[in-house]
């Protein structure tokens, strides 16, 4: 009988077309292409072109008054016994180490924090690419593939100087 001016085999047949898309989606956010696909970027392109992606894995909180007591206090890359970990500071209008030398094939940890305004965090050749609030900290993990260098940018306007606010990460043996 007609239900709602449809069939039964239509309707069946919607039903396996629905099935077929809820499958396709759950394919899909399970391996990450759709999350990243709303992030902007191809996470199976960036590891084959650039070599390298990540994203926001943990967030914490961090007076910026008292980054000095903490590895901000000496920012840049540090071994520990949970791996190398990269310490970096945003503010106006530069990242601190202004240069950051990284080695290739191994996991870093980059944790990220701001001192004054809200700042921006992109890592070219990655996916990372995280908004940097002031009293946060903000990590991700990376590995680095190729050598040579990725540029990290300020893609958060953050006043007069925003444009300049750019760091390197050499990626070396
Ligand atoms: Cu910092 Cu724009």
């Amino acid at each position: 009988a007609p239900a709602g001016g449809l069939d039964h085999h239509t309707l069946e047949r919607y039903e396996t077309i629905w099935l077929g898309i809820a499958l396709v989606m759950t394919v899909l956010l399970f391996t990450g292409v759709l999350g990243s696909m709303i992030g902007g970027t191809f996470p199976l392109l960036t590891a084959g072109v650039g070599g390298g992606h990540g994203a926001v894995i943990r967030e914490g909180r961090l007076d910026p008054a008292r980054l000095s007591a903490t590895p901000f206090g000496t920012p840049g890359l540090v071994q520990t016994p949970q791996g190398l970990q990269a310490y970096i500071v945003a503010r106006a209008f530069t990242f601190d180490p202004p240069v950051l030398r990284v080695p290739a094939g191994q996991k870093i940890t980059l944790h990220v924090t701001a001192t004054d305004v809200v700042h921006g965090f992109q890592v070219t050749g990655t996916n990372i690419n995280a908004e940097i609030l002031p009293g946060h900290v903000a990590s991700f993990e990376v590995t680095f593939r190729h050598l040579g260098e990725q540029h990290v940018i300020c893609n958060e306007y953050c006043g007069a100087g925003h444009q300049n606010m750019i760091t390197r990460f050499i990626v070396e043996e």
